[in-house]
């Protein structure tokens, strides 16, 4: 990739609200960030103290490029640090869990207590199937506390979890229990959604036909009026398996480096790579993390709208927020069902403190428009955060202004299925720039570099890069150590995220999409996460997608999608206005070439939007892999 300045050069600042930058860093970052320098070990080891181990490590770090070990030696299990230090401390009957449906009557509450006793007894159910430490489990559920429950009674007798997104379809559900060798699939009869009992039956005897591994299905059975036997030779009911068991189930002492859970990602192309986390670094990665980007506070509730079938799930639904001790918010239900105000209503009736959700869910909130959220009281909220994709600076403005009245910090958290924990995001307290991420956390090593991984100056797009290891890197492509190796480049020893981004003079960084979202027009790198940005920063425009076409002259010309917010009608004449818009915002190598306006965009399952289906589409090609495309 060529060394060119970035198009975007226009750059809006915030200060952070007195009242609200009460966090531990604040205007502490730099000397954070110092400390993490002077000794990363001792950084590490000073957090990692502020968690439960059965065993201290011997070494904090042992690296062999590509390979870490962290806390060698050290015993622990994530469980005791999620439950019985609180159950077993002062939060015994604080609520772990809200679990919010979409009816108004939907609700369960889980204090610690109850969710201890829940995973415990769910713990014996699995040794009772023969369940070992190491052995796989895969958990396909929809939303519903026991998803988490059996992710918890997993790690708690060190059984391996993958855990399978519940919209992915039985050919995609196949290939994870295949490869991932799973002997008990943990799964619920219905999946509930805008209204509707879907039957996952059908769904589930497909996936599991040419899976040998597999001895028992498991199933919560959530509507007793019209009960479906899933599997009459192997199927469990979760209820029953948790009768007659001991209440308490010790936690399994594991190694730092045993395997926590196996995670699926499958990114927009190719076969799915099984991310493998370990007990001890994950641990202490997704605690840290938790803590400091959000600033958690005992009385808080807080709500992170992923599904626990992704990564964000397992580290900030899951895992660090229960080890934290806080309330967490669980909701199995859409931001636009039954009405437009859901996630807002949400958010007034149990008094959101803390709200982290998606770009894609941000400008559908855009959408449907500023009346939904304004209808409610959102005033309990204190932070916001957006992950999964770059939060183009519209949305920002829009997420800043009408639900965090101006006043809220936003954190805008760019991390990986892979990195396990936040890498870059905006600190509370500090600055923040919409359309940057932040700058690296301390602990987290991150630069933009050129193609040799040499450090590129301020205002230089270049790759994204991780140059020391951390405690929640993955550690391994289950079952492909070649996968693995490619994540690492050779001269330099650093992580690749694959990600291309840009640096200001301050150090915030600037994600711009992924590498191979790149289009050369006339030679010129163009983002299409950049060209989209401009476009949605149009009033009229909801979403954008951006692709290249092969062009005789130009190398490619830029195409693309566009979704009009209510209240807006396609015309030849917007068509015109929209590419006047790109040009100013961009200038004219920006321009797309051609517009089409569409209802909507195909995206994955995670919400990213699936270029590479547009261009398909639009070049009569062969779209490849389409499992993790949301219908
Ligand atoms: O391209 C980046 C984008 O999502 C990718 C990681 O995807 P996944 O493993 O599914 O994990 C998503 C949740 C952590 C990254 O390589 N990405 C994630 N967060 C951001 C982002 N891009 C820009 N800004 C972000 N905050």
């Amino acid at each position: 990739m060529s060394e060119e300045k970035h198009l975007i050069t226009e750059q809006h600042r915030y200060l952070p609200d007195p009242d609200m930058a009460q966090s531990t860093w604040v205007g502490d970052y730099e000397a954070a960030y110092a400390a993490y320098r002077a000794d990363p070990e001792g950084f590490w080891e000073k957090i990692a103290h502020e968690l439960h181990w059965h065993r201290e490590w011997d070494r904090v770090l042992e690296w062999e490029h590509p390979h870490a070990r962290w806390f060698t030696g050290a015993k622990t299990n994530i469980t005791y640090n999620c439950l019985d230090r609180h159950v077993f401390g002062s939060r015994r009957n604080k609520v772990a869990l809200i679990w919010k449906g979409e009816g108004d009557e939907d609700e369960r509450i889980f204090t610690y207590r109850h969710l201890y006793i829940a995973v415990n007894k769910f713990a014996n159910g699995l040794k009772k199937l023969g369940i070992h430490k190491g052995d796989r489990v895969c958990i396909y559920m929809p939303m519903v506390p026991e998803q988490i429950i059996a992710m918890l009674a997993c790690a708690r007798i060190g059984a391996v979890h993958t855990v399978v997104f519940g919209g992915f379809g039985s050919a995609a559900l196949n290939a994870r229990i295949v490869g991932a060798g799973a002997k008990v699939v943990v799964t619920a009869d219905y999946a509930v959604r805008r209204g509707k009992s879907i039957p996952l039956k059908h769904l589930i005897e497909e996936a599991i036909i040419n899976a040998p591994s597999v001895e028992h299905v498991v199933v919560l059975r959530r509507q007793t009026e019209q009960p479906i036997e899933i599997h009459r030779e192997m199927e469990v009911d979760f209820y029953e398996l948790m009768e007659g068991v001991d209440r308490r189930c010790p936690c399994e002492e594991m190694d730092a480096e045993d395997p926590l859970f196996i995670l699926y990602t499958s990114g927009t192309t190719g076969t799915p790579k099984g991310i493998v986390h370990t007990c001890g670094g994950y641990m202490v990665g997704a605690y840290y993390t938790t803590k400091h980007v959000f600033d958690i506070k005992d009385n808080d509730v807080y709500w992170c709208t992923a599904d626990p079938g992704w990564i964000t799930g397992h580290t900030y639904v899951v895992y660090g927020p229960l080890m934290l001790g806080t309330t967490v918010l669980v909701a199995e239900t859409l931001p636009d069902y039954p009405t437009p105000g859901n996630y807002w209503s949400i958010l007034e009736e149990y008094g959101v403190n803390i709200f982290y959700t998606a770009p894609t869910a941000i400008r559908m909130f855009m959408k449907m428009g500023e009346q939904w959220p304004n209808e409610y009281d959102l005033s309990y909220l204190r932070v916001l955060g957006s992950v999964g994709e770059p939060l183009n600076p519209e949305a920002w403005e829009w997420f800043h202004t009408v639900v965090g009245k101006k006043r809220l910090p936003i954190v805008d958290t760019w991390w990986q299925t892979e990195t396990g924990m936040h890498m870059i995001t905006t600190t509370i307290g500090s600055p923040m720039k919409p359309g940057f991420a932040g700058r690296p956390l301390p602990g987290v090593a991150a630069d933009v570099v050129n193609g040799n991984g040499e450090s590129l100056p301020p205002g230089t797009a270049g790759f994204l890069a991780i140059r020391e290891p951390w405690p929640a890197m993955m550690r391994g492509v289950f079952g492909n150590d070649e996968i693995y190796s490619k994540y690492w480049t050779t001269i330099g020893n650093l992580y690749k995220a694959g990600d291309l981004a840009i640096k200001d003079e301050e150090g915030y960084i600037m994600v711009i999409g992924r590498a191979d979202d790149l289009i050369i027009v006339s030679g010129h790198n163009i983002g299409t996460a950049e060209v989209e940005s401009a476009l949605v920063s149009h009033q009229s425009v909801a979403e954008a997608a951006v692709i290249g076409k092969p062009d005789p002259l130009k190398g490619n010309l830029i195409k693309a999608f566009v979704t009009l917010r209510v209240g807006h009608q396609p015309s030849e004449r917007l068509k015109n206005e929209l590419t006047y818009h790109v040009r100013i915002t961009l200038g004219p190598i920006a321009m797309p070439s051609e517009i089409e306006f569409t209802d909507s965009l195909p995206k994955t399952r995670s919400g990213k939007i699936m270029r590479r289906v547009l261009k398909a589409r639009e070049l009569g090609m062969d779209p490849g892999d389409l499992s993790s495309l949301d219908e």
